[in-house]
């Protein structure tokens, strides 16, 4: 249709009066039909010229942010939006003529809470900038969904943990049940309990209770809710920050650390803190698994949507059986190993949107890989062509 509209209009002088009516018509009909369109959309589209004037916006945007007051077409775009966030980041990526950015504001309109997601791009028409458009979701249901299935995985999670517990404690009441009943027959039987004898039974009473301390201690640990605080965080420097942190530690246990991290990586939104434990109980595994030293091999890499980390030991390998239990809460092939080690990484990893993935072969060593999730900007201009 638009190339008909650009045909007619290169032949205007020879069109009788009639015929530029009909155009017009049509013209208008194609508008209509578009603003329909637009309108009918679950998303706001809001569009602005070269001036940052707001030239189209469509009825949804009317209700998915405030405006103030009065028509807000042909001012200013950021000085007629009735929320200084969102103004101010829509000013920001405009002026400073970002490639295309986004963000998630909480607004609240009538009493009612939001989460919306604001993405701009400029507009190009042959190579040069015709102004800029802003594209609004209302995500507000897709993240209550996201959190409630996290939710469930929690609590799944948890059921697990409450089993290993209850198995974990068996054992020490147990023979704290049996060493208060030989007790109790020493009494019955001689009517009192030697002091040497009596200190026995305490030491181990006092081991069984330590020991379901530390049981307790590490539940509560894995079950703690995060609270990760995120920020952007550049993984290279969180990484070479760690290592640096364990070097001799390694340097004892006659691990050498070889490092091959890609430049220019896309800075994520992560918890060093909570991250870095993450690496440590890898790198902690990974040491104990290369008894007589080794290779610690790490690198990052990144492609269109993840940035993967990759830790690999030269260490003795995992078990094809045990492979599908190491983040199972208090799987352990370790004399005073608690078992939880792998289950916080995992935690921890989720948290952050990632994934974590094993590969081991007995007597060759283990390689864990991170992939981390780079949030999507959609880089590309949007492009009429023609
Ligand atoms: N790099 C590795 N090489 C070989 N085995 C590993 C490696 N990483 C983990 N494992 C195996 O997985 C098991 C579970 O690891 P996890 O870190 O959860 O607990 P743990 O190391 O045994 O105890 P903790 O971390 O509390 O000291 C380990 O006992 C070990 O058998
Ligand atoms: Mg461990």
């Amino acid at each position: 249709m638009r190339k008909f509209f650009q045909k007619a209009l290169k032949k205007i002088d020879k069109l009788g009066i009639d015929q530029i009516r009909d155009l017009l018509k049509d013209l208008t009909t194609e508008n209509e039909l578009l603003e329909i369109v637009l309108d009918s959309m679950t998303d706001g589209i809001l569009v602005t010229d070269t001036n940052n004037r707001l030239i189209f916006h469509n009825r949804r945007s009317e209700r998915l942010i405030p405006f103030f007051s009065g028509d807000p077409d042909d001012s200013i775009i950021w000085e007629v939006i009735d929320d200084r966030d969102i103004a101010g980041f829509v000013e920001k990526s405009i002026l400073n003529a970002e490639k295309g950015s986004e963000e998630e504001f909480t607004i609240n309109i009538r009493g009612v809470t939001k989460t919306l997601w604001l993405d701009i791009m400029p507009v190009v028409k042959d190579g040069s900038i015709q102004g800029n458009l802003l594209h609004i979701s209302d995500v507000t249901e897709r993240k209550k969904r996201d959190s409630r299935l996290r939710r469930a995985e929690n609590l799944a999670s948890l059921t697990t943990l409450a089993a290993g517990v209850a198995h974990e404690i068996k054992n020490p009441l147990g023979s704290i049940g049996i060493h208060i009943q030989l007790m109790q027959k020493s009494l019955k039987r001689d009517h009192k309990l030697e002091e040497v004898k009596a200190g026995r039974y305490l030491e181990i009473l006092n081991e069984e209770v330590e020991r379901l301390n530390d049981i307790i201690v590490d539940f509560l640990f894995a079950v703690r809710p995060m609270n990760p605080t995120m920020e952007k965080s550049d993984l290279n420097k969180v990484i070479s920050e760690l290592l640096e942190f364990v070097k001799f530690e390694l340097e004892e246990a006659s691990v050498t650390i070889d490092c091959d991290l890609q430049q220019g990586l896309p800075k994520l939104e992560i918890d060093e803190k909570y991250m870095k434990q993450a690496l440590l109980n890898i790198i902690k595994n990974a040491v104990a698994a290369m008894p007589k030293g080794g290779v610690l091999y790490f690198k990052t890499a990144r492609d269109d949507s993840f940035i993967h980390i990759y830790i690999c030991d030269t260490g003795i390998g995992i078990s094809e059986e045990n492979m599908a239990k190491i983040f199972e809460p208090y799987f352990t092939t370790k004399q005073f190993g608690s078992g939880l080690g792998l289950t916080v990484v995992y935690k921890i990893i989720k948290e952050h949107g990632g994934d974590i993935i094993l590969e081991s072969v007995e007597g060759e060593g283990t390689t864990f890989t991170i992939n981390l999730p780079i949030p999507q900007v959609d880089k590309r201009l949007l492009d009429w062509k023609g």
